[in-house]
């Protein structure tokens, strides 16, 4: 009796509260409450739902920054604004401030005063509050409207909302579309430009391991950077830079634990992941397991060879290709692990089961065919097309627009457009600012890399593109080279103004737009960027997205339907998600154990005096020796560098922080491991780790290795044990037990 009465209850439960557990899922804040609270409960966190998320009160939420639209999270970890992230996401900072006699990438830098700070370039945003505005947005998408007339009506909706919105105050309003299309939220941000560089450590500690430990565990690596948010004397934002600004004082900022962990604890990740695609179809595995991403891979290997060698050459253009060479290879080699994790995973055919079962459910129900009856019919049909002209559209930019002076070539549009009006102040306009860009551009350039890196695309793209996909203007320029690229890449490269810094300024100074028109570098970019890529295969997607965009709206409303008890967590889009569960082990494959932390043992086990990913830096090497840890060791007397936790985070939140049950921050997130790259389409709840820096670590470099005390006086540092639900690995209870001993 007892039971089936129990057995109702938690039935009707079900019904009213959609499900969820830790692991996957990137969840609205404001959403906590209701969907995750309890769970997270369990986990061991010991917050209220407004410490988490509040729009009236301090909480959580406001000492996590989105860095410019999201490329990185940071968190504020002192009452002076200061913030930690990731020092691959201080990268291009450390970077365009580096010289050769001041080599900040190399050796790292400290800020010992305020007054030494550098401005860093980029704004960062808090976000003051989100919204539900999916009721004044849905009603009004009709179901006779195309996917393409409903993307529009949304659009104009949405601008008129957010003008409602913004007119009161100074704040930066977004509107996104969630659940492909099925929800729409609105978030209010309040925007700082005036952010500067505190402190870095040189990459062989922030870089340690270098591509060949990138997104893999276990890891070594120092991944962080320090900058500090400015206001006006109000502690108002400014737009940018202004010299008398003062340290802003936050609504909230996170306290850092330096106490004991243990296998278990909770963990907590608050960020801005960028996207993810865990509702993709098995059509869309397909063609990215076979198409798009070897055809990505194999290009972007072939750019790094190039990078690779002349780099090791010359120190200026070491530093010069350090943030180019970095961001082709992050992304060379998460394309390389997500192919074989796809493949190794067997995540094509787990998609096609579900649709399988979308089908057969849809098939129950009369009302149900008449709504998703197209579904997955338009996703073949779809995928079909794509799929025709997929490897064109990703050489396009993958191939053509990485050559640096074809892009150039392509901003070159805007200065044409100029010349041809009568309007001189429009024309004297556009000349400085394509002096400037010029400027920039050539600043860091090398010719010698990009007339290779031009030879090798070209000729990738000759022999890859189907010749009825290649552009007439194209194939004359490769028979008239007799389909010799390299002697193709000297005749063009010796001629054209955007190839030349001198040649480029002298342009400028009397600038005809027949000299732009029969450059061959302008050439390609209007031909193949503009006419094919923009127009000729921007009007096929069009009509691609008709079948495309309806099938994945449609179906995400259908297994949402189909699955009331459960919550199905919204894809990554660049706003402020929360994910929890705790610091974790795994077995990445058969009889292969991971411990759940690394030790600075580990760094010292990879050193490589030869090897430039591996060098260890002789001050950590004396640090190491003399065991001279301080305050930052644990318990055992091991100095902790990185660890990892069953969070679900994508790129974007790289910087993130890390939070345990109390609110304090143990660690910053920065990478995720190798044995589950296909994490982005399907999360795998045994095998997906992030991976982060121990935040004992972390001050052990200011502190130790920097000699930055100031940094650490100004955090409010925790000592105790972080709190911990117990929920402790076999193979930890029983090294505990053999400790014991
Ligand atoms: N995989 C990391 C991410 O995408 C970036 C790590 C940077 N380190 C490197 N060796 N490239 O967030």
């Amino acid at each position: 009796m007892k039971k089936i009465a129990l057995a109702f209850i938690a039935a009707l439960f079900l019904l009213g509260t959609p499900t969820v557990k830790a692991d996957e899922g990137m969840w609205l804040p404001m959403f906590v409450k209701r969907l995750n609270y309890v769970d997270m409960q369990k986990q061991g966190l010991q917050l209220t739902p407004e410490e988490i998320y509040s729009v009236n009160n301090s909480s959580l939420k406001d000492a996590i920054v989105r860095l410019g639209g999201g490329f990185c999270t940071g968190e504020i970890i002192s009452d002076q604004g200061l913030m930690l992230t990731n020092h691959h996401c201080g990268f291009s900072v450390i970077q365009e401030n580096s010289t050769k006699e001041n080599n900040y990438l190399r050796d790292g830098f400290w800020a010992m005063k305020n007054a030494d700070e550098i401005p860093a370039g980029f704004s960062v945003s808090f976000l003051v509050k989100m919204e539900d505005v999916t009721k004044d947005i849905l009603p009004l998408l009709g179901v006779e409207l195309t996917e393409a007339q409903r993307a529009e009506k949304a659009d104009s909706i949405i601008n008129a909302l957010k003008e409602v919105a913004g007119t009161d105050n100074d704040y930066d309003v977004q509107i996104k579309s969630f659940y492909n299309g099925n929800e729409y939220y609105m978030f209010i941000y309040e925007t700082f430009g005036d952010v500067r560089f505190v402190g870095a450590p040189p990459s062989s500690i922030g870089k340690y391991g270098g591509d060949t430990d990138n997104w893999m565990w276990p890891r070594h690596t120092g991944d962080f950077t320090l900058f500090r948010v400015y206001a006006d004397a109000d502690n108002k934002p400014t737009k940018e830079y202004k010299e008398d600004n003062k340290p802003y004082t936050p609504k909230h900022s996170l306290p850092v634990n330096i106490g004991d962990r243990r296998a278990g604890d909770y963990s907590m990740i608050f960020g801005y992941p960028g996207s993810t695609d865990r509702y993709l179809s098995s059509y869309g595995v397909e063609m990215a397991v076979n198409i798009e991403q070897p055809a990505i891979v194999k290009l972007r290997r072939q750019v790094l060879d190039i990078y690779e060698a002349e780099m090791a050459k010359d120190e200026q253009i070491y530093i010069n290709y350090a943030d180019k060479q970095a961001s082709v290879a992050n992304y060379w080699k998460y394309f390389k692990g997500q192919t074989a994790g796809l493949k190794r995973l067997k995540i094509y055919d787990k998609k096609k089961n579900e649709e399988n079962a979308f089908e057969a459910w849809v098939a129950k129900d009369s009302k149900r065919v008449d709504e998703y009856k197209n579904v997955i019919s338009n996703y073949d049909q779809g995928y079909q097309e794509l799929s025709k002209i997929i490897l064109k559209s990703t050489y396009d930019i993958e191939a053509i627009y990485r050559v640096e002076a074809i892009s150039l070539a392509w901003r070159g549009r805007g200065l044409l457009a100029a010349l041809g009006s009568d309007d001189d102040d429009k024309k004297a306009k556009a000349i400085a600012s394509a002096k400037s860009a010029a400027e920039k551009h050539f600043k860091e350039y090398s010719y010698t890399i990009d007339k290779q890196v031009f030879a090798a695309m070209m000729k990738a793209y000759s022999m890859d593109i189907p010749a009825d996909q290649q552009p007439k203007m194209f194939k004359d320029l490769v028979a008239k080279f007799k389909g010799d690229f390299t002697k193709m890449a000297d005749k063009i490269y010796s001629k054209s103004i955007f190839t030349s810094s001198e040649r480029m300024m002298d342009f400028l100074e009397k600038p005809k737009a027949s000299a732009i028109e029969k450059d061959y570098l302008y050439q390609i970019a209007k031909t193949i960027i503009l006419e094919d890529y923009v127009q000729n295969l921007g009007a096929q997607k069009k009509v691609i997205n008709e079948k495309l965009d309806n099938a994945s709206r449609l179906y995400l409303k259908g297994i949402r339907e189909m699955n009331p008890s459960k919550a199905y967590a919204p894809d990554a889009n660049s706003t402020m998600r929360v994910t929890y569960g705790s610091v974790k082990d795994y077995f990445p494959r058969d009889a292969v154990y991971y411990n759940y932390y690394t030790t600075i043992e580990g760094i010292m086990e990879k050193e490589d005096p030869k090897n430039p990913e591996f060098v260890v830096p002789a001050k950590l090497k004396e640090l190491y020796m003399k065991k001279d840890y301080g305050q930052y060791a644990n318990s055992k007397g091991e100095m902790i560098v990185n660890f990892i936790s069953n969070n679900d985070i994508t790129g974007g939140n790289s910087g993130s922080p890390v939070i345990n049950g109390r609110g304090e921050l143990i660690g910053t997130a920065f990478d995720g491991n190798w044995e589950a790259m296909s994490g982005d389409i399907a999360f795998e709840t045994e095998l997906q780790r992030t991976i982060s820096v121990d935040i004992r670590y972390t001050l052990f470099i200011i502190d130790k290795y920097a000699g930055a005390k100031h940094l650490i006086d100004e955090m409010k540092i925790v000592s105790d044990l972080s709190p911990n639900t117990s929920i402790e690995t076999d193979v930890v209870k029983e090294e505990e037990a053999l400790d014991a001993k």
